[in-house]
C-alpha cells in the first residue's frame, strides 16, 4: 500500500490487485483497477495525456462549471486544463492516497474572479474502493463565489447495450440535453443505452448501480452531489470527437454527480465538498 510520484502522476497501490493512476493535468484519475485487478474506469486510446487538452476519459474535474455554461467560455470549466500540484505534506507514504491542489493565478483571474483553493483527495479503501473528495475553499475576505461542478466519470464495459443503470430514477426529473434540456419525468426503472443519451436528473438518490452482464455491478455512492448525469455520445457524437476512436462508444458510460443547476454560491472563507465512492459488488 504506497504512493509512486512520476512525472507526469502519481500512482496507488491499495489492497490485493487494486490500483489508481491520477494525472497532474486536471487532477484527472485516469485508472482504477478494483481488489480482483480489474480496470473498471474508461480512458480512450488516443485521449491527449500532454497537457493541451482536457483527458478523455477517467475522471475529469468540471469546475467552475458544468457544460457551456455563462461563467467560463471553456466547455466544463477550467480546472480539467491546468496542471495541479501534489500535496505530499498532507500525503503519508504508507497510504495509497494522493492529494491535489490548484490554486486561481492570473490567467484564471482573467476569466473567473474567485480566489480559490481545489483540493482532490484520492484514495484506495480497504476493499480496493476508489473515494475521490473535491474541496472548494474560497478563499477571498469579501466576494461570494458561485460555481457548479461535476465528477465526469468515464466507466469502462464490453458493450454499453449490454449494461443498465438502476438509481431509484424513475419518477424523478430529468433535463434533456439532446432534445434542448427539456424537463422530462423517467418512466423507467433502468436507464438502458439506446443511441446518444445526455441527461441531467435532478435530485437523484446518493447512490447509483451500473449493473454488468457478468453478474456485477459497479456502484457509485455521493454526497454533496445532487444530480446525476448520464452521457453516451453513440455514433454521430462520438464521430465528432478527435480524442476518442469512432467505436468506442461502445465501451463505456459516463455517471457523473454533478451539481449544475442551481449552481452553489459559496460564501467568502467558506468550503465546499463533494464525494464519491466507486466499489464493485455482485448483483
Ligand atoms: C457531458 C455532457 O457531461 O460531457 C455532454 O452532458 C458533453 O453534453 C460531454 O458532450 C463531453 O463533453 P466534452 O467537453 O468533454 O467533450
Amino acid at each position: 500500500m504506497s504512493y509512486t510520484v512520476l512525472e507526469d502522476k502519481v500512482t496507488l497501490s491499495g489492497p490485493s490487485s487494486s490500483s489508481a493512476e491520477v494525472y497532474f493535468h486536471g487532477a484527472t484519475v485516469t485508472s482504477w483497477c478494483d481488489i480482483s485487478g480489474t480496470e473498471r474506469l474508461y480512458l480512450s486510446p488516443t485521449a491527449v495525456l500532454d497537457g493541451s487538452a482536457p483527458i478523455r476519459g477517467g475522471i475529469p474535474v468540471c469546475w467552475p462549471q458544468f457544460g457551456p455554461g455563462p461563467r467560463w467560455p471553456k466547455q466544463h470549466g477550467f480546472a480539467r486544463r491546468m496542471r495541479w500540484t501534489l500535496d505530499e505534506a498532507a500525503m503519508s507514504p504508507a497510504s495509497p492516497t494522493a492529494v491535489l491542489l490548484l490554486r486561481d493565478t492570473s490567467d484564471t483571474r482573467a476569466g473567473y474572479p474567485g480566489e480559490f483553493e481545489l483540493r482532490l483527495t484520492v484514495g484506495l479503501g480497504k476493499e480496493g474502493e476508489l473515494e475521490v473528495e473535491f474541496s472548494v475553499c474560497n478563499r477571498s475576505e469579501v466576494e461570494d463565489m458561485t460555481f457548479s461542478t461535476a465528477l465526469h466519470s468515464y466507466f469502462a464495459v464490453e458493450d454499453v447495450g449490454k449494461v443498465a443503470v438502476r438509481a431509484g430514477l424513475k419518477g424523478g426529473k430529468y433535463r434533456d440535453n439532446t432534445d434542448g434540456n427539456v424537463e422530462k419525468v423517467e418512466e423507467k426503472d433502468e436507464i438502458l443505452v439506446l443511441g446518444e443519451v445526455d441527461r441531467a436528473y435532478i435530485g437523484t438518490n446518493d447512490e447509483a448501480e451500473l449493473r454488468l452482464p457478468n453478474g456485477k455491478s459497479v456502484v457509485l455512492e455521493k454526497v454533496g452531489l445532487p444530480e446525476l448525469v448520464v452521457w453516451n455520445p453513440a455514433v454521430d457524437k462520438t464521430a465528432a470527437l478527435p480524442d476518442m476512436p469512432d467505436d468506442d462508444w461502445k465501451k463505456f458510460i459516463c455517471l457523473e454527480p454533478a451539481m449544475i443547476d442551481p449552481a452553489l454560491t459559496l460564501p467568502k472563507g467558506e468550503s465546499y465538498t463533494g464525494r464519491i465512492i466507486l466499489s464493485v459488488k455482485d448483483s
